[in-house]
């Protein structure tokens, strides 16, 4: 390792190493079985003679607190511990964020636990992911592409990757795009806060679905927009509520985010024209449409779209792995260039040899096949769900209406937001993860409901993990 060693006087040169290292292992800098480097090398990089590092390194084995193994190097011993380094005090007055952060909430991590039935939503069942052939194909793209991988890329994206997400939200969502309109991004959070650094300027009104989305709403609001929460019925959001003055409408047509109905067809010609009328910019975000289950697919709202208002938002997050951090966006040609520069500015692009493998991926049909099997083991469970809720649950929730997705969401037929708090606090109890739909809500009056994820519970554990739950009601 580069261990940096500084000698401040030319006096006791090999005293001054030792207390340095000395002082690197008790600070917890240098751990158990870190190697130091060779005496040969830190004497030429102190301008020394080795005898004088040689005489440091003899002390800290003396003390103990290095071993030399022979022919192989020094290493810092087995038998120290410390307590992991702490991070200094900072005098003076502590810098502050913007206020906009100071508001933020904790950032989630969803891989902290792992409840025994755990019907949170938002995740796919990575369990069932294809990791041979997606390891496979990353690693033949590193290998292929040895030569272009030295250079930074386009920020918009690969162009295989461009026209593959093109051909595939095509075919399945009816998306109007060409590879030219689609731009590669960092998830669907990456493509709002590139859609919002291009548009947003601190002040601005930005309407969404009220429940909705938080990362979403976090996302603008960090921006200094005015986040203004739009009610939602069994059509999808209330276009009739939108302020005026809205700049940006954030809406998630095809499967409500979290209560799941679509929006109808009158609603999405009315927000179409509204946004006109408006000069407001539109964000359709189709985060799990490809998990439709009956019924018609109802084609995007960008398809609908004549005037050029829709930036559609789409990732692999739901399709495939969260991880990957793979998600796009097709943008009206009026904001794609600015949109690629933001991109730019923002982070230049993507990893490329992932850009290259899910290009891969969806040419050669694999991702549409894993959307198809995932589908069946996704309604499987859907299934189970419902048929335990219809039979067991009547005096308590009614389930929404949903045809897609990853989760269902259900109201309490009698009762507050508290009590269906304290439902999903009872169930953390006994090891059943659901959500209140109240989370997902900003303005008053808070839903009083259960969000139920299907994408990891297994169909095995669905009908002990309802009868938990069950027990969580008061009688
Ligand atoms: C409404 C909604 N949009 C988008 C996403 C995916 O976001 P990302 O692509 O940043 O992982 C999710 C994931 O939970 C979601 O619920």
């Amino acid at each position: 390792m580069d261990l940096h060693v500084s000698l401040d006087s030319r006096s006791d040169l090999a005293g001054q190493i030792y207390r340095q290292i000395r002082a690197a292992i008790l600070d917890g800098l240098l751990g158990p079985g870190q190697p130091l480097p060779s005496s040969r090398d830190l004497a030429t990089r102190l301008a020394l003679s080795r005898n004088t590092v040689s005489v440091a390194y003899d002390r800290l084995v003396a003390e103990g607190f290095v071993v030399g193994r022979a022919g192989v190097g020094t290493y810092v011993s087995d038998q120290i511990s410390v307590p992991a380094p702490a991070r200094p005090d900072e005098p003076g007055v502590p810098l502050r964020p913007r206020s906009e952060w100071e508001a933020q909430g904790e950032p989630a991590d969803l891989s902290a636990t792992e409840p025994e039935y755990d019907f949170r939503p938002g995740m796919p069942d990575v369990r069932l992911f294809p990791f041979a052939t997606w390891r496979a194909l990353v690693g033949r793209q590193l290998r292929l592409s040895a030569a272009r991988l030295g250079a930074y890329a386009d920020p918009a994206g690969h162009p295989g990757l461009r026209a593959a997400i093109a051909r595939h939200v095509g075919v399945s969502r009816a998306v109007h795009a060409t590879a030219d309109d689609i731009l590669v991004t960092s998830g669907t959070q990456q493509a709002l806060d590139l859609i919002s650094r291009v548009l947003l300027a601190p002040g601005d009104v930005v309407a969404m679905e009220d429940p909705g989305y938080r990362p979403a709403w976090r996302l603008f609001h960090s921006s200094g927009a005015q986040m203004v929460g739009v009610p939602v019925d069994s059509d999808g959001m209330v276009v009739d509520a939108l302020p005026s003055r809205a700049r940006l409408v954030y809406v998630s047509p095809s499967h409500q985010f979290p209560l799941g109905m679509s929006m109808s067809l009158s609603r999405r010609l009315g927000l179409l024209a509204w946004a006109e009328r408006a000069g407001a910019v539109i964000v359709e975000d189709d985060y799990d449409s490809e998990f439709r289950y009956t019924g018609r697919p109802i084609e995007s709202l960008q398809s609908l779209d004549r005037t050029g208002r829709v930036v559609y938002v789409g990732s692999v997050s739901k399709t495939m792995l969260p991880t990957l951090r793979l998600g796009f966006c097709a943008a009206p040609r009026s904001l794609f260039a600015a949109l690629r520069k933001a991109k730019y500015v923002a982070d230049w692009h993507t990893a490329l040899p992932m850009q290259a493998a899910l290009a891969e991926f969806i040419d050669r049909g694999l991702l549409a096949r894993h959307i198809r099997r995932m589908r069946g083991v996704y309604l499987a469970r859907r299934n189970q769900i419902e048929i335990c809720l219809d039979r067991d649950f009547g005096e308590h929730l009614q389930v929404a209406s949903s045809l897609a997705g990853l989760h269902l969401a259900a109201w309490l037929k009698s009762g507050s937001t508290e009590e269906a708090l304290a439902v999903v606090r009872r169930a953390r109890e006994v090891e059943v993860a659901i959500t209140a739909l109240s989370d997902f809500a900003r303005c008053a009056p808070r839903p009083a409901g259960l969000v139920l994820g299907y994408g990891l519970i297994t169909l095995d554990r669905i009908e002990e993990g309802l009868r938990l739950l069950h027990g969580c009601f008061v009688r």
